[in-house]
């Protein structure tokens, strides 16, 4: 089938290499020319394991290409909204001025029968809003919200454990006649998928829309109770880790999204629970989702507890300290550091006067536009050299698995590690003389 996707950030390009990887035509529109040239030549503009490959064969078969030519996705009759909606500058909403762009360009390409398929991340009513801009030139407008996770965004796109559809429907919750045309056209799109059993949830345009911000704010939920919780263990000499495996083994509950530490950052979690919020108080609902903003409190405050066990353990000041920072990226297998705990963490100790040494695998030249004032060390050993303290901030393997406590000793000036990403085996670190610190740990 001939899909375009509109706007090639991490959604669009993952999305439209995946499309192309799975039998489709697609070409893929932006406004970026750097990234455009890097997409044709089939190169993954971030780091994603795997998409890489994929580019470079879907670029290679002819199947896939990038232009900023909007004209070239005339003809398709997919047309997936991937573009970006960050936060507003002045608030805490969803800044729609991408979104609403891409569709007054696609009212100029669309022909009688084409849908639009949005993606993006969007403030649940946006999708009815928009509906009879898409109508008027004959288009239908569905929205199929997408939950991939960066690091595993190829698997997540190509194999996604369900595939949920809003579309048109009646007051009676029904699809329109329209709406069952989409959703079987859809059902082709996504055929490896849908022929697995994946499950295929066909609901109204704001459930669909409703359902990601709900998946997020959920997770987002999970991680802020967990470090709630180490709040509580360390002011009582509990342990948290062992709290979230006992309270994890309760199959209600689940030990997935209980890594207590620094918490959660990254594009997505921290941008769409401030949106949601926001998005309530305009629906005069803020009080159901009023706790969102407790959760986004709970997690800024691990930043400061990060910094604070960092001090107590130089002894009060961080003062001219040699510190060295394991991870700047908001997780591990990405290169993303928006909103990363890891790198505001390194950030405020090198504003507190502290001499900061970070590392990163995969995130340093994003790490060092963002925050040009720290020192970048590609080498590990190399930044480990001389620290008057580790601060581990990204669970990496590379730190978590490959990163030997013998060895360490070694090369740092004083045997201090704290793990803020709780990943390590605390008794083998103290073991090798090490004074270990963890986040909600004794
Ligand atoms: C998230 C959602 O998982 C995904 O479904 C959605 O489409 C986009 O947002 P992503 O931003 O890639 O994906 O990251 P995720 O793996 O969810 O991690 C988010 C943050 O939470 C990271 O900073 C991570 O370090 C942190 N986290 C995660 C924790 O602090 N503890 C945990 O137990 C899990």
């Amino acid at each position: 089938m001939k899909l375009s996707v509109i706007g090639c950030g991490y959604l669009g390009a993952v999305h439209a290499a995946a499309m192309a990887s799975i039998g489709h035509e697609v070409v893929g529109i932006d406004v970026d020319p750097d990234k455009l040239e890097a997409l044709s030549r089939g190169e993954a503009p971030f780091f994603e394991p795997d998409l890489q490959r994929l580019l470079a064969d879907g670029v290679a078969s002819g199947r896939l290409r990038f232009t900023h030519d909007l004209e070239e996705a005339r003809g398709a009759k997919f047309h997936f909204v991937a573009v970006g909606t960050p936060q507003r500058k002045d608030g805490s909403a969803a800044d729609l001025t991408y979104v609403n762009a891409a569709i007054d360009g696609l009212l100029s390409i669309l022909s009688d029968g084409d849908i639009v398929v949005g993606k993006s991340t969007t403030p649940v009513g946006t999708a009815q809003e928009l509906t009879p801009r898409v109508e008027s030139v004959g288009g239908t407008l569905v929205w199929n919200p997408e939950f991939l996770r960066e690091g595993w965004a190829v698997k997540d796109t190509i194999e996604p454990d369900r595939i949920v559809v809003g579309v048109p429907s009646r007051a009676d919750g029904e699809p329109t006649a329209a709406g069952h045309l989409a959703v079987a056209s859809l059902r082709e799109v996504y055929a490896p998928a849908v022929s697995t059993g994946t499950p295929f949830i066909v609901t109204d345009l704001a459930t669909a829309e409703l359902v990601k911000v709900a998946a997020n704010a959920f997770l987002a939920t999970k991680i802020s109770f967990i470090n709630a919780m180490s709040e509580i263990a360390e002011v009582t000499g509990a342990d948290v880790t062992t709290l979230a495996d006992a309270i994890g083994h309760d199959t209600r509950i689940g030990r997935r999204f209980l890594g207590a530490g620094i918490g959660f950052g990254g594009g997505c979690l921290p941008k769409d629970i401030r949106a949601f919020a926001a998005r309530a108080e305009e629906l005069g609902r803020g009080e159901a989702v009023g706790f969102l903003r407790e959760v986004d409190e709970i997690n800024m405050r691990r930043r400061d507890r990060a910094v604070a066990i960092v001090e107590e353990a130089l002894g009060g000041s961080v003062f001219e300290k040699q510190i060295t920072v394991l991870g700047a990226a908001f997780k591990p297998h990405s290169d993303d550091v928006r909103d990363s705990p890891a790198l505001d963490v390194a950030t405020r100790l090198h504003g507190l006067g502290a001499k900061v040494k970070v590392t990163d695998p995969a995130a340093i030249e994003n790490a060092r536009r963002v925050s040009p004032q720290l020192t970048y060390v590609a080498d590990r050993d190399e930044a480990l050299e001389g620290a008057d303290l580790v601060l581990l901030v990204t669970e990496w393997d590379e730190y978590r698995r490959e990163m030997h406590p013998l060895q360490v000793a070694d090369l740092v000036s004083a045997s201090i590690i704290v793990d803020g990403r709780n990943c390590l085996d605390a008794r083998e670190w103290r073991d090798a003389g090490f004074v270990y610190y963890g986040m909600g740990r004794p």
